[in-house]
């Protein structure tokens, strides 16, 4: 039986994996998220499972290979909180790198559409039987242009959406491909003509940030900012000076920079230390949700089976990994992963 210990662990996570269970791994479930503080919990262990806010830093990966820990499953698509340099030769690291990328894109969508018809607005107003629309003055995403920063599973499939709706779609990608109905265009020129940019990229070192005071300046006046990918990628404070400026018409936001002591849990008790995330909450035109884009029962199945046959791949002695990430997967022919061979 492989010995796995699952962090951060929410009631979902735990209904969603315990349906899939049966496959030789035995998951103990841990509510405290993965940090030098918490790593002790994982010695004894064969494997982790981790999720978005959990730390794999230098110190915490050191220490779960002292531990004899061989495996880091991430059950999400983003792996921007491994420090995958240090992993490198020591752990492997595995992930799910497409579970519903409808889910993500469908919420974008509904976060917008929320917006720009100020849904959240009236739903207030009328449980309090105030029926007045006045202040309510939306605008059509038809023939409106949207800019999409990353046209991967789920900028694909947003496009698609928006497509649907008669938008004229721009995009962006580090790696431009063929996408019907969908004009590649550089980075700078799709934040210049967009009505709405939605974010649907990495977060990687050469994008931290790639939303700051320089580039929000050249957008147009009253652009609608999604962003359901990372946090890191927007500067907060820029963001909120734009907003406060109106430049920024609106923003909704799925991430936050500094989402992981906040985000998942009820805080609703607590006072917020955080100025700017205070402010940006207080704005009418902004909307945030706690990273909950992917929250929707077909994408909690996908990430729990897929998770589990990662575990399982690996610990049969597979010799191919196909969702195992490493720091040279980018560079594909330095990296001897690409769906060949494990990573090292
Ligand atoms: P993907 O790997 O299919 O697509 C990412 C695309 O971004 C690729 O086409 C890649 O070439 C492009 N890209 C890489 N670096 C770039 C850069 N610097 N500028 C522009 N494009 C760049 O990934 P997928 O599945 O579409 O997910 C995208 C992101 O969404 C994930 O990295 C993750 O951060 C986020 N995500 C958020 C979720 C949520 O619940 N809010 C759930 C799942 C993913």
């Amino acid at each position: 039986m492989i010995k796995a210990a699952m962090f951060d662990t929410k009631p979902y996570d735990r209904e969603s994996f315990e349906k899939v269970k049966g496959r030789d791994v035995d998951i103990t479930y841990f509510d405290t998220k993965l940090d030098p503080k918490t790593v002790e919990l994982a010695r004894g262990f064969d494997t982790v499972i981790v999720f978005v806010n959990d730390e794999l830093s230098k110190e915490v990966i050191d220490k779960l290979n002292e531990y004899g820990v061989k495996l880091i499953a991430l059950r999400c698509a983003g792996f921007n909180n491994v420090d995958v340099r240090a992993a490198y030769k020591k752990i492997h690291v595995v992930r799910v790198p497409a579970y519903s990328p409808e889910a993500v894109a469908e919420h974008a969508m509904a976060m917008l559409l929320t917006s720009v018809r100020r849904i959240h607005k009236a739903y207030n107003r009328t449980r309090e039987f105030n029926f007045s629309i006045n202040g309510l003055v939306g605008f059509n995403l038809h023939d409106k242009t949207v800019g999409i920063v990353g046209m991967g599973k789920i900028g694909k499939a947003f496009a698609k959406i928006c497509l649907g709706f008669g938008m004229h779609v721009i995009a962006y990608d580090k790696y431009p491909s063929e996408v019907p109905g969908v004009e590649f265009l550089s980075q700078d020129e799709v934040l210049r003509q967009s009505d709405i940019v939605s974010l649907h990229c990495p977060l990687t070192e050469d994008n931290h940030h790639m939303l700051n005071k320089d580039s929000i300046g050249h957008m147009k006046k009253g652009v609608v900012i999604i962003n359901t990918s990372r946090g890191g990628l927007i500067d907060a404070e820029d963001l909120l000076e734009g907003i406060k400026s109106r430049r920024i018409g609106a923003a909704c936001l799925d991430v936050y920079e500094e989402e992981s002591d906040l985000f998942f849990d009820d805080r609703s008790g607590h006072i917020l230390q955080d100025d700017i995330l205070a402010r940006l909450l207080s704005m009418p035109n902004v909307i945030l949700t706690s990273h909950q884009a992917f929250l929707t029962r077909e994408a909690l199945e996908a990430i729990a089976d897929t998770t589990l046959s990662n575990i399982q791949g690996f610990f049969a002695g597979e010799d191919v990994l196909p969702n195992e990430v490493c720091y040279k997967c980018e560079k594909v022919a330095e990296c001897k992963g690409a769906g060949r061979k494990k990573c090292f």
